[in-house]
């Protein structure tokens, strides 16, 4: 037991008012205090933006180019990231235990590329996201797709775990192979999300991806897509930052880039601290060019 306080000389500091701050994020000022907490180890409270790898593909994919060994290729570039999306397998097996960001953990999964991939349930109890101290948890939702209400679903069923023990619900907007990735589609795709209830939204850039953002109240950060070359797939995180994403869940175009610590380095750049995409190219092959000469 502490010596009893008696002293009568207390400093209230009765002149300072108490302080009432909204919480940083857009959408996400009723939220409870752990779930802003845990937001707040996915974005940047400084920026209010995020870079989170992507290193979940397997899922469905297998051993995706550039992950065939995530403790060669991925694990170096954890310092970098601000957040780490990937399986639970991947987590248990991989990634060291003192990875002091936020994680957040693939929970649908079932079908494989051989398969309708919209046949999604979800794979993982959220007793084992708890276990597991996770940030957030990832859910694919297929709006128009074959089992579109089948994913919906497992994304309401994922709200309501994760607000009960404090954990946010990423709801991933998959497009099909047959759909068109305008921005008519991806404004229904994502505001369908947070009226059910996703604390935030990750899809893919478009044009006019500042009506999909307007039209969206909780964050949005973009897929990276399919590898594209480094200039252009920093201008199209610029253009995404700039346009009202908060921030990338990007994968290929870091890890199946030709130096993947450069480039997570240059995205960096890009969302941080809304560097031009001509510079952020220009950090990247400065970066390197010391690895080669080191
Ligand atoms: C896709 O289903 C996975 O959830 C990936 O995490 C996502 O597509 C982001 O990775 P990439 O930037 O490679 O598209």
């Amino acid at each position: 037991m502490p010596e009893k306080d008696d002293k009568d000389a207390k400093n209230f500091h009765l002149d300072v008012p108490t302080p009432n701050e909204p919480f940083f994020l857009r959408g996400s000022n009723s939220l409870d205090w752990g779930l802003k907490n845990r937001l707040a180890k996915i974005f940047n409270p400084e920026s209010g933006r995020t870079v989170m790898l992507a290193i979940d593909h397997g899922y469905f994919q297998g051993p995706t180019t550039g992950l065939e060994r995530v403790d060669v290729n991925i694990v170096p570039l954890l310092p970098y990231s601000d957040t780490l999306m990937c399986t639970r397998g991947i987590l248990r097996s991989t990634i060291p235990p003192s990875y002091g960001k936020g994680v957040v953990l693939r929970m649908s999964g079932g079908p494989s590329i051989l398969k309708e991939l919209s046949n999604e349930r979800l794979a993982v109890d959220i007793e084992d996201a708890v276990r597991l101290n996770v940030a957030a948890m990832a859910v694919q939702v297929f709006v128009g797709g074959e089992y579109e209400t089948q994913s919906v679903h497992n994304m309401t069923r994922l709200v309501d775990a994760g607000l009960k023990h404090g954990i946010a619900t990423l709801a991933v907007t998959a497009v099909g192979r047959d759909m068109v990735r305008d921005a008519k589609y991806m404004r229904l795709a994502c505001r369908m999300c947070a009226e059910l209830g996703a604390t935030y939204v990750k899809t893919y850039y478009c044009d006019d991806f500042d009506t999909v953002a307007a039209s969206c109240p909780v964050p949005i950060v973009i897929a990276g897509g399919k590898k594209l070359e480094e200039r252009e797939a920093l201008t199209m995180a610029h253009n995404a930052i700039q346009s009202g994403a908060l921030g990338v869940d990007m994968g290929r175009n870091i890890f199946q880039s030709e130096n993947p610590q450069a480039m997570i380095q240059a995205v960096r750049k890009v969302v941080h601290e809304g560097e031009q995409p001509d510079r952020a190219y220009d950090y990247f092959l400065t970066l390197k060019n010391e690895k080669k000469s080191a």
